[in-house]
């Protein structure tokens, strides 16, 4: 029997579209600041606006919510979206202690924060592009 307590989608779980939103802007406004994610900032633009907005409707679908890249962009191709940027062991995890602050920032409910954590370590170590 489904348990009507548990959140049927992290998504839900994670208080829809205005918890994706939070965690994304706990994320870049963390990078923005903070010394320790200098090295992923840099590879950025100037600003993060273009960023947070991806990252944002990527989420949705990712989290199991509506699939708002796709409908708009397409299929992400998340790793050839990646390749003009060097990815090595460091950036990967500059990139997820960055996320682990920002699930902190954000207030996510804490049973979620292992089970995302252990979810974009996934993502993100596919996006590996280079040795180091
Ligand atoms: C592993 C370390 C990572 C680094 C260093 C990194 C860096 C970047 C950079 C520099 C951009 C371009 C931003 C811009 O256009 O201004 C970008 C775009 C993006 N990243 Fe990452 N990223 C990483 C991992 C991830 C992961 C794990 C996810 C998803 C869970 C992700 C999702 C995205 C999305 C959706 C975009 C927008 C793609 C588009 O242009 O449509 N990234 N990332």
């Amino acid at each position: 029997m489904p348990d009507a307590s548990t959140p049927s989608t992290p998504y839900v779980a994670i208080g829809g579209e205005a918890g994706v939103r939070a965690l994304v802007d706990a994320f870049y406004d963390r990078m923005d600041v903070d010394d320790a994610f200098a090295g992923i900032r840099a590879l950025h633009g100037a600003t993060l606006d273009n960023a947070r907005e991806k990252l944002f409707l990527y989420l949705c679908g990712w989290l199991g919510g509506p699939q708002r890249y796709v409908e708009r962009f397409g299929h992400p191709r998340l790793r050839a979206r990646h390749l003009p940027f060097p990815i090595g062991t460091s950036e990967r995890d500059q990139w997820l202690a960055c996320m682990q602050a920002a699930l902190d920032d954000a207030q996510v409910p804490t049973p979620l924060k292992p089970k995302l954590i252990d979810a974009f370590t996934g993502v993100a170590d596919w996006m590996r592009n280079r040795d180091g």
